[in-house]
Order: structure tokens, then sequence, then C-alpha cells
């Protein structure tokens, strides 16, 4: 099994979601101990957001760059899909910044979802290609998201979901701790809560 460990928090040694995804990573170890693990600290080494001439790389086929920089740029995205297609299991940690998610992980997603690597359109519509493999989202939120009035403000989770439906990755679960800034003790016990759920929800991973 290949694990691809992605983290996109830029709060570093105080963020939740890291502590969420590290815990992920050691249960499927746990489980899997023959494992590989490839890491990516999407935070601590950001990825170039897309513009038009890296997109050509993998947008527009036969494009080689005369750029050495933006050579390097389509080298990277290249590494980027093969990780992601290479991969069995991808774990990311993911907080919710502004409904959304961090823009360090958009900037990984947007080399990923590349036209013929990771999807393509077909007559009868758009097909993915990404194989049989799961995402696990380590998924922190300040507020309340999974039920109340602020459920249509969730473009994290909601968003993840949808983007890995359409590369063909239908086994997309979460391992969720929110309420993390409306007090010490709500954070300590939302951590508690979704740490005591990690086992059951890698253990259920390829149930069905
Ligand atoms: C820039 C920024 C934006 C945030 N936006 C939201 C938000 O829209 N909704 C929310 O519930 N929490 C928001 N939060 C709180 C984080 O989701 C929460 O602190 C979570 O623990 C962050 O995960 P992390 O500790 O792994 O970074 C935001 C935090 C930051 C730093």
């Amino acid at each position: 099994m290949k694990i691809l460990h992605l983290d996109s928090s830029i709060l570093g040694e105080a963020s939740a979601s890291r502590v969420l995804s590290a815990a992920v990573v050691e249960e499927l170890l746990a489980l899997h101990p023959t494992a590989q693990v490839s890491v990516r600290d999407l935070a601590q080494t950001p990825i170039t957001h897309l513009d038009g001439a890296i997109a050509a790389g993998f947008r527009q086929p036969g494009t080689v760059a005369e750029d050495p920089a933006v050579r390097a740029e389509h080298a990277l995205s290249e590494t980027l899909v093969s990780e992601l297609l290479d991969s069995d299991v991808i774990v990311l940690g993911v907080p919710m910044y502004n409904f959304s998610i961090p823009s360090q992980l958009k900037a990984w997603l947007d080399r990923i979802a590349q036209p013929g690597r990771t999807f393509r359109y077909t007559e009868n519509g758009p097909v993915g290609l990404s194989g049989d493999k799961a995402v696990i989202v380590a998924s922190t939120r300040g507020g309340m998201y999974s039920s109340g009035p602020a459920q249509v403000m969730d473009h994290q989770e909601s968003y993840l979901k949808a983007f890995f439906g359409f590369l063909g990755i239908q086994r997309v679960r979460f391992v969720r701790a929110e309420l993390l800034t409306k007090g010490a003790e709500l954070r300590s016990k939302s951590m508690r809560e979704a740490l005591d759920g990690v086992a059951v929800v890698v253990a259920g991973l390829f149930a069905n």
C-alpha cells in the first residue's frame, strides 16, 4: 500500500488538522505495517499557483516551454500527478479557511486535475480516471458546519468530495473536529472525539 500524506495548515505546531492527519497515517501503518508513506507539506513548501504558462504544460499536449523556470513547473506538475496516481490512500490535513480550503491545497488540486490523466470528457460527460483509491480528509473547523444553520457555508468538505468524485475517487472519508475556536474545553472534547473515531474510519476504508 502507498500512502500520500499532505498537510495544508498554516498554523505549524499549533495545527489541529496536522494532529488528526498524523493519527490517520499512524493508524493506517498499524493496519498495514509495510505501507510506504510519501509526505508533502503544502504550507512549508508551497506549490506555485497556476498561471497560463504552467497550465499549458498539461492542458495543451506537446507544449515545451523555453523558460527553464516554466519547464521546472511542468516537471513539478508531472511529479504531483504521478504521486497521486501511484498512491492507494491519500491523507489530507485540511483546515477550513474562510469557508473553504487553504489556497495552498487548492494549488495542489489545480496541478492534479489533468485532462487525460485524472479525468477526461466523453460524449456522455466527464469520466474520472484516478482508479480505485481512497481519500481520508482530516477536517478541522472553528465553528460548526456538520449540522445547524452554517451547513450551507461548508465549501470545504463538500468541495473536496465533489472534486475527488470528479477525478473518479468516490471513497472520500472524513475525520472531523469542529468548534475548535469556541474555547479550550470544546476544543479538547472535539479533538478527543475525532481522534477516537480515527480507527473506525481507517478500518472501514475498503469495507464497501
Ligand atoms: C485564516 C483562517 C481562516 C479561518 N476561517 C474559518 C472559517 O471560515 N470557518 C471556521 O469555522 N473556522 C475558520 N478558521 C478556524 C480554523 O478552521 C480552525 O482554527 C482550525 O482548527 C484550523 O485548523 P488547523 O489548526 O489545522 O490550522 C479560520 C482560521 C484561519 C487561520
